[in-house]
């Protein structure tokens, strides 16, 4: 099979491999590929808050596009090949390690409530943390311990997602930073690409305004799901600002993407 010509599979025949809470992965066009849908569902707490916000998936695709793109070009590996429309990106097909990894700058959230830190503290340096992924428990935080007792990973690999998770943080502290945003924390996740015998660490899943809290460097107002899960309203404006920024949405240009785009020639 040409691997430069895609079949075309439409979307009624198309095999769902799995439905997340935000997300769809397709079966993709090529053996070793999938395609990730993004929808607009938005939820919170394990899912007991959930609503539809029209525009949030394309906004969320054009971003983590974005940032796995510019990943790609640093050198830092990750799942993501193309983006393919306004809801969907060509993705390589990876065993994904049941872990998220946050990363976190400054104090907020969990780490806050948790530890009795007041939000918006400087961490004396950045801090890695791993919550095991199950729904049914509604990801519990582990230990490295938990992660090799149980086989989630093997030490080599807690150490190259370790590795990855720093890269990622420097990579887009520097890059939101550029546009006025500190980069509070966020969540990434990690999958094994396997290629002939040989196995290598990629980021994988999403990396958006849904997976990381993000504030603008004045103001600190939230530009991300702190949005929606604290009630604040103005969550498609706080993504589409993001999107702004980062270069990615031009003034007019409207989330929705529901109708046909006019190409500018
Ligand atoms: P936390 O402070 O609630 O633990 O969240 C830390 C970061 O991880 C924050 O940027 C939001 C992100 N996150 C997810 O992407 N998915 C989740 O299920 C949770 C709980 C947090």
């Amino acid at each position: 099979m040409d691997i430069n010509k895609p079949r075309y599979i439409p979307m009624s025949r198309r095999r769902r491999i799995y439905e997340g809470k935000a997300k769809i992965l397709y079966e993709g066009p090529e053996p070793g590929t999938l395609i990730q849908h993004f929808k607009d569902d938005a939820t919170a707490f394990n899912a007991k808050k959930h609503e539809v916000i029209e525009g949030k998936g394309v906004l969320n695709n054009r971003i983590s596009e974005y940032l796995f793109q510019r990943l790609n070009e640093i050198g830092v590996p990750t799942h993501f090949i193309r983006r393919l429309n306004m809801r969907e990106q060509l993705i390589r097909e990876v065993e994904i390690i049941p872990l998220e990894v946050v990363v976190r700058n400054v104090a907020a959230g969990s780490l806050a409530t948790r530890l009795g830190i007041d939000e918006g503290t400087q961490l004396p340096r950045s801090i890695i943390e791993f919550y095991y992924k199950s729904d049914k428990l509604g990801d519990p935080m582990v230990s490295e311990e938990h992660i090799t007792a149980f086989g989630w990973a093997t030490p080599q690999e807690i150490d190259d997602v370790m590795a990855l998770a720093i890269r990622v943080n420097d990579f887009l502290c520097g890059l939101f930073l550029g546009v006025g945003i500190r980069l509070v924390d966020f969540k990434m996740e990690c999958g094994r690409l396997w290629e002939n015998d040989m196995m290598r660490i990629v980021v994988s899943d999403e990396i958006s305004p849904d997976s990381c809290r993000l504030w603008d460097i004045k103001s600190n107002d939230k530009l991300d799901k702190d949005r929606f899960r604290r009630d604040l309203g103005g969550l498609i404006e706080a993504y589409t600002d993001v999107a702004r920024r980062l270069g990615i949405m031009s003034e007019n240009e409207r989330p929705q993407g529901t109708g046909p785009v006019l190409v500018k020639g």
